[in-house]
């Protein structure tokens, strides 16, 4: 997808959040010793080298399950999902899996996925072991391309950063944010701007609720919501929060049945703190309101969250989190010139430059010279961006003229 240059200083309204994670991830990586001062000092070291117990059981406890290799992804947009892609590429290349790939970078979004646009898909030939890119959820369609015993998940956020964050970004493909011009005149009268007919207004409300291919509710009122919600979450039986994301990686490595070091990454997709402007007092509850089925969807998957937190048991999951934030400190410390998110023009090699797209750079990472063999396969995964990353595994699945079109070229 492309936007057309912007020259308005609005376009950064909505990165507030976003930078805001960007810094702790920073500080994470600078490990800021207040990151660890409440993790008990007794911890295992643990092996922090690729190999270092992957799949024959975590450090204190044997683990009798089989790590998952059927993996379906719902990639929301505006989450921190770019992230978990990364993970999730460098999972199914390591070990050889087949992914189902669109022809560009997405599944023919915002129409809903269809089978047909996967490449390699043929009706009863085989099916693909991960799912992960952009599209709007169907799954009829989903379930033809995946084997029946597939794992689904997705991550959702406050629709009070999120729909800020879309507005920040899509303002250019979508009519109802382009007319309002800025976020504030858009929540003083969103009807006044937004006809829900329109082509890329389905960024402008309830973009969650889209993404996951629901329809609008047949009747209004709680009870409605409600039974689609309950039915999303047969489907879906983890849904993480951007907002607790260390600890989302935490509980889709137990649900992934994974070894600690499968879900180590690095931030990406991170915008400027340049572009930093804080949010106005009051939108995030106008953004809640005008979004009200993602608000009641995020509401709920948030208590799904948190009872699966007291299920996993909280002191597990923050000596685990404290265990993760070192793990990617000695990565970052490894792997990364100047240690974290560089932007882009710190960023020679366009191998691993992240797509920019709107006004806010996308900051990347650069990585350290004299690098070792083994170290410079392990840190080049950790930082390729998506986009490029995808094109390496479609011209392994399908020889080096499988790829169509350069990074940027495609996505709508
Ligand atoms: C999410 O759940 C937690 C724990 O139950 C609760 O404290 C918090 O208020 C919830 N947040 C939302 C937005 O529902
Ligand atoms: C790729 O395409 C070029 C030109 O069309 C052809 O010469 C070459 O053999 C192809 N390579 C592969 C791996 O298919």
């Amino acid at each position: 997808m492309k936007l057309l240059p912007q020259c308005c200083r609005l376009q950064v309204l909505g990165a507030a959040l976003a930078v805001c994670m960007t810094i702790g991830f920073t500080l994470q990586l600078l490990g800021a010793p207040f990151q660890r001062r409440g993790s008990p000092d007794r911890l295992p070291r643990l092996p922090l080298l690729p190999g270092g117990g992957a799949e024959e059981g975590g450090p204190s406890s044997p683990r009798p399950c089989q790590p998952r290799r059927h993996i379906v992804f719902l990639k929301t947009h505006k989450t921190g999902s770019s992230t978990i892609v990364n993970l999730l590429h460098r999972f199914g290349e390591t070990r050889g899996l087949r992914f189902a790939l669109p022809p560009r970078y997405q599944f023919g979004y915002p129409y809903p996925f269809q089978a047909q646009r996967v490449k390699g898909y043929r009706p009863g030939g085989p099916t693909f072991d991960i799912l992960c890119h952009h599209m709007r959820f169907h799954l009829p369609e989903v379930q033809k391309v995946m084997p029946p015993d597939s794992f689904y998940f997705s991550i959702v956020r406050d629709p009070g950063s999120l729909a800020e964050s879309a507005f920040s970004y899509y303002r250019g493909v979508s009519p109802a944010f382009r007319r309002a011009g800025s976020l504030a005149r858009f929540l003083a009268a969103p009807e006044r701007f937004y006809d829900p007919a329109e082509r890329g207004n389905h960024y402008a409300r309830n973009l969650l609720w889209f993404d996951f291919g629901l329809a609008p509710p047949a009747a209004p009122g709680p009870a409605a919501v409600g039974a689609a919600l309950a039915r999303l979450e047969r489907t879906f039986p983890l849904v993480l929060l951007t907002e607790h994301f260390d600890e989302s990686l935490v509980l889709l490595r137990e649900a992934l049945c994974w070894a600690e070091e499968d879900v180590a990454a690095f931030r990406h997709n991170g915008r400027s703190p340049r572009a930093v402007r804080p949010p106005a007092p009051g939108q995030a509850a106008g953004l809640r309101a005008w979004n009200a089925l993602d608000w009641q969807l995020y509401a709920h998957f948030n208590r799904s969250f948190w009872r699966r937190v007291e299920a996993f048991g909280p002191a597990r999951l923050r000596a685990e989190v404290a265990r993760l934030r070192e793990r990617r400190r000695e990565l970052a410390g490894r792997c990364l010139q100047g240690g974290g998110p560089v932007e882009p023009a710190g960023i020679p090699d366009e191998r691993i430059r992240p797509f920019q797209f709107g006004q806010a750079q996308i900051l990347g990472y650069a990585l350290r010279p004299g690098l070792g063999p083994a170290d410079q396969q392990l840190c080049t995964r950790m930082v390729t961006p998506e986009l490029q990353y995808k094109d390496r595994l479609d011209a392994r699945q399908f020889g080096a003229n499988g790829s169509e079109g350069a990074p940027g070229a495609g996505g709508r």
